[in-house]
């Protein structure tokens, strides 16, 4: 925790602002979800873990849950790239499911874009998609925004499941990165 510190520039989200959005978007999901059965949560590791499992305590529908691991690979660490590929799939049947992806942050959407058409493609009901951050500034693929929790600036962030290269995930909160004391490190 103590070392996570060292690279916050600003809390941009706190523990409470959080915690307030997310039973927001779980009651309206469970509103909205409230005639279905078989509702999925697809979670996309691993950013959206910390999201879902706050998330689905607030979600008093009947749900099932499953996980989806992708990875980009890009110029660098902190960018994504065009080419999105399945790390790990499904592991249950998701004919006639009613699927609702769990992710942590859109940016440049590349991620989902793939995800989204993949999933499309299987005989499901409905897709729709809850993500705790959008990042629209750099928005490159034509994301559906149907849950948002927090519209945010271009700012790299960490903390709240967002990982700062793959430390720092357990922060109760969101923060913009000091990427110059990363560099520095
Ligand atoms: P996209 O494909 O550009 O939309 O990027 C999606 C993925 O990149 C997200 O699911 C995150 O895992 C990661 N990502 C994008 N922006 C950030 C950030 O500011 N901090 C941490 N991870 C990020
Ligand atoms: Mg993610």
């Amino acid at each position: 925790m103590i070392d996570c510190e060292r690279y916050v520039k600003k809390v941009l989200l706190d523990e409470e602002t959080i915690q307030r959005r997310v039973a927001e978007l779980g009651a309206q999901i469970s509103a909205d979800y409230v005639d279905v059965d078989q509702l999925l949560l697809v979670c996309i590791l691993k950013g959206g873990i910390l999201f879902l499992s706050d998330l689905m305590r607030h979600i008093h529908v009947p749900h099932e849950l499953d996980f989806i691991a992708v990875s980009s690979y890009g110029v660098g660490v902190r960018s994504s790239s065009h080419d999105v590929r399945i790390e790990k799939d499904l592991s249950i049947d998701i004919s006639n499911k009613h699927l609702l992806i769990v992710e942590d942050i859109i940016d440049t959407g590349y991620t989902l874009d793939f995800v989204i058409s993949m999933l499309r493609a299987r005989s499901i009901q409905s897709l729709r998609l809850v993500t705790l951050l959008n990042k629209q500034a750099r928005r490159v693929a034509d994301i559906p925004l149907d849950y948002v929790g927090f519209h945010i600036d271009d700012h790299f962030v960490f903390g709240y499941g967002l990982d700062l290269d793959e430390r720092c995930r357990q922060l109760p909160y969101v923060a913009v990165a000091d990427l110059a004391a990363l560099d520095r490190s």
